[in-house]
């Protein structure tokens, strides 16, 4: 008979035969996330969740979970988890670091790629039937290579989003909360700037930190003013890392050039979002991380995590670890709730 019981709250691509040998396994079999009162119930009976960002666990729902072990998030970004109220609980949180990093460096280079180049306006003015001559002046952008690209956040997508950079001749600063080794400096090529200065000079801003109370609504109107007019915005971290109105008014005034969000606030974008009425605005669905090979490997990481947790043994890539130390009554188990990107 197995041992636990486990709530996974969407279809993943993965074999669950492992998990088999030791829970009971209930999938959600929805399109959309199980509703809240759903989960609600679901985390009152099990010893393991497999949860995705979509799903809120949040302090209530944690403290209704009297019988849950271990939280596994098949995501590197966790903050729709409340890390302090499962630590609290001795709830193990793990998630997926590292698997998602090319991928999501990858789309963010194609968001680059596509805003500077105007792709998706280039392909909506084809197919209605616009493109009739070749014109000197149709559908201009600025140059790529040779520009100036603002990081905000060096972990480590952050960093891979430099390297690539490398092949583009680009001057790549970089603000992020800690000043960097210099010899990663030297090897992605990169300088470390102030956020001011980074937004004043950067012909590109592309962000790469996690949402936490100092990074919400980082992006403003404030900080949309001291950018260039033109200037172009990449977020591929998390939505309300920019304030959706403010970043309306900086593109309908011309305040910058362009923006790709493949994160927005909320998500889905509400279909009556006046940001959806701008051509200057390209958004895709959160797909940062959705490569066949990446989201294969996020979901085995996720059970990698949940069975080592439903086991008693260290999780492969936990965020809060001070449950451990708390259990040996050597922390106070609060510490452990940031993770780099
Ligand atoms: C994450 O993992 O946090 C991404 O946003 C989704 O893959």
């Amino acid at each position: 008979m197995s041992q636990f019981k486990v709530f996974v709250t969407r279809r993943l691509p993965v074999d669950f035969t492992a998990l088999e040998q030791i829970a009971t396994v209930e999938v959600w079999q929805e399109r959309q996330p199980p509703p809240y009162e759903v989960l609600l119930e679901q985390v009152k009976q099990v010893d393991g969740l497999l949860c995705l960002l979509t799903d809120p666990i949040d302090r209530p729902l944690i403290e209704a979970a009297t019988t849950l072990k271990v939280i596994s998030q098949m995501a590197v970004g966790y903050d729709n988890i409340d890390i302090l109220a499962a630590t609290a609980r001795k709830i193990l949180v793990g998630h997926t670091p590292g698997v998602l990093t090319d991928a999501t460096a990858d789309l963010t280079w194609a968001l680059i790629m596509a805003a500077a180049r105007r792709v998706v306006e280039g392909d909506r003015f084809t197919r209605s039937g616009q493109w009739t001559t070749w014109e000197p002046d149709l559908l201009l952008g600025p140059n790529i290579t040779g520009a100036t690209l603002g990081i905000l956040g060096l972990g480590r997508i952050g960093q891979a989003v430099a390297q690539r950079a490398r092949g583009f001749a680009m001057r790549v600063i970089y603000h992020s909360r800690h000043r960097c080794p210099p010899d990663l400096e030297q090897s992605l090529g990169i300088e470390y700037s102030s956020f001011a200065h980074l937004l004043q000079v950067s012909d590109f801003i592309t962000i790469h930190t996690p949402l936490s109370e100092d990074t919400h609504h980082l992006f403003s109107d404030a900080q949309f003013e001291q950018m260039k007019s033109s200037a172009i915005l990449i977020n591929t971290a998390r939505g309300a890392i920019v304030d959706p109105d403010a970043l309306y008014r900086a593109l309908s005034r011309g305040q910058i050039a362009r923006a790709a969000l493949d994160v927005t606030e909320p998500e889905p974008i509400p279909m009556e979002s006046p940001l959806l009425t701008l051509d200057n605005l390209i958004i895709t669905p959160h797909i940062g991380s959705a490569s066949v090979q990446t989201r294969r490997k996020m979901a085995e990481m996720a059970i990698a995590n949940l069975i080592a947790g439903l086991n008693n043994q260290v999780l492969p890539n936990c965020v809060n670890p001070a449950v451990y130390s708390w259990e040996q009554g050597t922390g106070d188990g609060l510490q452990g709730s940031s993770t780099t990107f």
